[in-house]
């Protein structure tokens, strides 16, 4: 179940029922004239958070996610022919194209996703059938993959028309496509592992380098912990942020520490090419900024195993200080974030029955997210109330707090 708990000031928005949504979904598809009300199908893509492991996988680390239960839902049906229309609840206007010219990346446009998916399904495959669709997502943007989700959604949703059956390993590199190659965001496999293999109750690990994913039983939610997520109020799309440069600076330190240690420097080299011992004897050599962001993968590596050691032994407050500490990297030698984003980690850091917390995802714009104890959600909404707004006036109508559940993996989720 999905809670917001309100204060004086006005920062709630709240989501609809699921069953709900859908049915608006499926109505609003029906009054297109190109849809056979007997072929309609829903997607349920889930969100994700990233409790441990940030910012390591584009540096093939080993990390860990988990989706909640708040989605991205794409009604759809197929087009007899190559048409590809789609229409959202939350942007203008309509996406149409044809699949034998989809049309270039255009920065900032939402279309960018389903262009995008069309792109990397049609590099093995003559796609025979296009879509109409309807989309929704009501989580505000930042930080919780809504990009993998949505991509997620359409890819789903092409092979159902198309008869495909493509396994989550595929759609791993297809979402990986769409974002590196045709968006031109550098970033790992993280969002959609997360999105493509959780399972309820469990921790999901995917090393980015053998793409080895493993579910770690936790200790149940609903009573012993609970995802919160707070929105800072700011949303940017994550290409013009300084991503890209993160890892080009993580890129280089792992060159430069393979050759100090008389190592060939690949072309492509990755921390994860670089031995933990490498980094302890050569890492004072590298320039400052290059030194912390290796600092940080290392950490972060360390902070993942340990992290699932705890989890295992159902230990969470051991794992939460690993979140906080993760989300302290995060600021000091990973160098993102923002005032606000900084403000709400250090609020939630002070405030008991928070287990753990650090930003959501790239941690650029958006969200900040926590583990908690669901008896203490009172106070740290109020704690949240009274120090957020006062710091930040500008955001002060739009941050909003989401109390969420763990949840399963993308799946269609109505058939016809
Ligand atoms: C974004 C990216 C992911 C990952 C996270 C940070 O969500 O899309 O690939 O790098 O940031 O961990």
């Amino acid at each position: 179940m999905f809670h917001v708990v309100s204060h004086p000031a006005p920062p709630i928005r709240t989501t609809r029922p699921e069953a709900e949504r859908v049915a608006s979904l499926i109505s609003r598809l029906k009054r297109h004239p190109q849809v056979d009300p007997t072929r309609i199908g829903v997607v349920r893509a889930p969100l994700r958070i990233c409790p441990l492991g940030a910012h390591i996988d584009h540096q093939l680390g080993r990390v860990t996610g988990m989706t909640i239960d708040q989605s991205i839902l794409l009604a759809f049906a197929p087009t007899t022919d190559a048409s590809v229309y789609v229409e959202s609840f939350n942007f203008e206007p309509a996406v149409a194209f044809s699949l034998d010219h989809v049309p270039a990346y255009t920065p900032r446009d939402w279309g960018n996703y389903i262009r995008g998916a069309v792109l990397a399904l049609q590099q093995t495959h003559r796609l025979q059938h296009g879509l109409v669709g309807v989309v929704d997502g009501e989580m505000p943007i930042g930080g919780l993959s809504s990009s993998a989700a949505v991509t997620i959604a359409y890819l789903l949703a092409l092979e159902a028309v198309n008869h495909l059956e493509e396994p989550p390993e595929n759609n791993v590199a297809l979402v990986r496509f769409t974002e590196n190659q045709y968006i031109g965001l550098n970033n790992g496999i993280l969002d959609q592992s997360v999105i493509l293999f959780s399972e309820r109750e469990h921790l999901t690990s995917i090393d980015c380098q053998t793409l080895e994913v493993d579910r770690i039983p936790g200790p149940q939610p609903n009573g012993t912990f609970e995802i919160l997520v707070v929105y800072s109020g700011l949303t940017r799309v994550l290409v013009g942020t300084d991503y890209n440069n993160r890892v080009a600076e993580c890129q280089e330190a792992a060159g430069l520490l393979l050759s100090y240690n008389g190592q060939p420097n690949q072309e492509d080299a990755r921390l994860r090419h670089v031995h933990p011992d490498t980094f302890m004897a050569e890492g004072q050599r590298l320039p400052l900024n290059l030194k912390r962001r290796a600092s940080h993968y290392f950490g972060e590596m360390q902070r993942v195993q340990d992290g699932i050691t705890a989890w295992r032994d159902g230990d969470l407050g051991r794992f939460g200080a690993l979140m906080s500490e993760s989300g302290h990297s995060s600021i000091n030698n990973y160098e993102c974030g923002s005032p606000q984003l900084i403000t709400l980690y250090e609020t939630l850091r002070d405030t008991p029955g928070v287990y753990g917390t650090r930003f959501s995802g790239a941690g650029f714009r958006g969200n900040c997210l926590a583990l908690i104890d669901p008896s203490a959600r009172e106070t740290i909404a109020e704690a949240i109330h009274r120090r957020y707004p006062a710091a930040h006036p500008d955001e002060a109508s739009a941050y909003s707090i989401h109390f969420c559940q763990p949840d399963g993996q993308a799946q269609i989720c109505v058939e016809s």
